[in-house]
């Protein structure tokens, strides 16, 4: 055997033994992450079997270190069989980061994903020690289920310049819109739709910007949420009752501030590395599984409302479509996993925000469904005739929020 050959296939199949990276494909957080000004390990933690167990520990920021920009990055390795895991990072009671882990090989995987946490100054900051928490729900069973996820978390901090007259102006407040469990050590997602997805919030009465940003993944039988089907067809196969999940394929994640609709987004639709074909997602996993995205809402307009120094309910809410319902809107399928976080900037030269004339004026959606799916199975039980309506035209018309 030539020694050429010899040298290349043992390089083949040490390649193939070795570590392999599972990237998401996305843009860095800042064009060079090489040179932080200083960096610190946050935690370190194994997930094994880890159901109800998070990591909790404690954030302090780094002493004698001038920064302006934090940002986190989360590492982790894991080798053996295992599903793929949905994962959540608070400070107390404040999500910061929901991702999901990709699934592991025998001879092991490993990942980084970078994620800016300036907005989350505030509580970085924060002189008091600042409860941190990582949740990993991880199942070993000793033979189907093998692979430990190894996490580490480490800050880097860079001494940015922000541009601008204000420069970088990270919100006073952060108030979470939470189960606000942190206290006994836990979570404090909200499972909708049993939740109730609400807190009572008192503002500054000093206020001049205020933004709530949420974030919102389905799971269970919302977690192909984009492939459900409108109610009423979910016995559409014989046979196969139950196969097809409810609610249609339409969600809106709704805030309302005591009581009335404030904004809605539309979820983008996430696939996790187990799902459709666990294959596809080694080495690139789907868009956003490392750092699923969060969408924020202005609030600014209620200010007037929110600044007269007493409570007032914010409520987190998804919604589908449903055809009795006079506007389209119905409930939606077990279960939601559900957070928000409200960003508040005050104004320090005033001791109290007014505001004149607010009116809001909100449309509700408009669905034009075409349900007609006609099938003909001859006696042969050849298909024979398949129509559709495919000349009709579906759509969905945006809400519209005038302030
Ligand atoms: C993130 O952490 C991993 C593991 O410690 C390390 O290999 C990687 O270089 C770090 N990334 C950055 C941008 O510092
Ligand atoms: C919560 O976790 C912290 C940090 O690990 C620990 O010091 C504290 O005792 C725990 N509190 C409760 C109520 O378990
Ligand atoms: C991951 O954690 C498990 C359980 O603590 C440990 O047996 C394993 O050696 C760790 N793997 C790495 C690469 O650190
Ligand atoms: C918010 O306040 C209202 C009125 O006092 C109360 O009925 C409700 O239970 C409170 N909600 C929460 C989540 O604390």
């Amino acid at each position: 055997m030539k020694l050429s050959y010899l040298v290349s296939l043992l390089s083949f199949i040490s390649q193939a033994q070795s570590v392999l990276e599972v990237i998401q494909a996305a843009t860095p957080p800042r064009s060079d992450l090489g040179t932080p000004t200083c960096r610190q390990e946050v935690f370190t933690h194994d997930f094994g079997n880890s159901y109800g167990s998070p990591y909790v520990g404690y954030y302090t920021p780094p002493s004698h270190c001038v920064y302006s920009t934090t940002i986190f990055n989360l590492s982790v390795v894991s080798k053996g069989r295992q599903y793929d895991r949905l994962a959540t990072l608070w400070l107390g009671d404040v999500e910061v980061w929901r991702t999901s882990t990709a699934m592991p090989t025998q001879t092991g995987i490993h990942w980084s994903f970078q994620k800016d946490m300036t907005i989350w100054d505030t509580l970085l900051r924060s002189q008091d020690p600042q409860k941190i928490i990582f949740e990993l729900n991880n199942i070993i069973d000793g033979d189907r289920y093998t692979g430990v996820f190894n996490a580490t978390l480490e800050a880097l901090y860079f001494n940015d310049v922000y541009e601008g007259k204000d420069g970088l102006h990270p919100a006073e407040h952060i108030y979470a819109i939470s189960t606000q469990s942190s206290p006994s050590n836990t979570t404090s997602l909200f499972s909708l739709p049993g939740d109730s997805g609400a807190v009572n919030l008192t503002f500054p009465r000093n206020a001049k910007t205020a933004v709530v940003s949420i974030m919102a993944s389905g799971n269970g039988a919302e977690e192909f949420w984009f492939t459900n089907v409108p109610t009423e067809y979910i016995n559409t196969f014989p046979g196969n009752e139950g196969w097809l999940y409810g609610y249609s394929p339409f969600r809106e994640v709704q805030l309302l501030i005591d009581g009335q609709l404030a904004g809605v987004s539309w979820p983008f639709p996430i696939l996790f590395t187990g799902g459709v074909d666990p294959g596809a997602w080694r080495p690139i996993v789907g868009i956003d599984a490392y750092e699923l995205p969060s969408f924020e809402i202005d609030v600014t307009p209620w200010l007037g409302l929110l600044t007269d120094g007493q409570p007032h309910n914010f409520a987190l809410r998804v919604v589908g479509y449903d055809i009795s319902a006079e506007d389209g809107i119905g409930p939606v399928g077990e279960n939601w996993w559900v957070s928000g976080s409200v960003f508040v900037w005050v104004d320090k030269t005033s001791k109290q925000t007014t505001t004149k004339g607010f009116k809001s004026e909100i449309s509700s959606p408009l669905f034009d469904f075409q349900p007609t799916l006609g099938t003909f199975i001859a006696a042969d039980g050849i298909l024979e005739d398949h129509e559709r309506r495919a000349e009709s035209s579906s759509f969905l018309e945006p809400r519209c929020f005038v302030f």
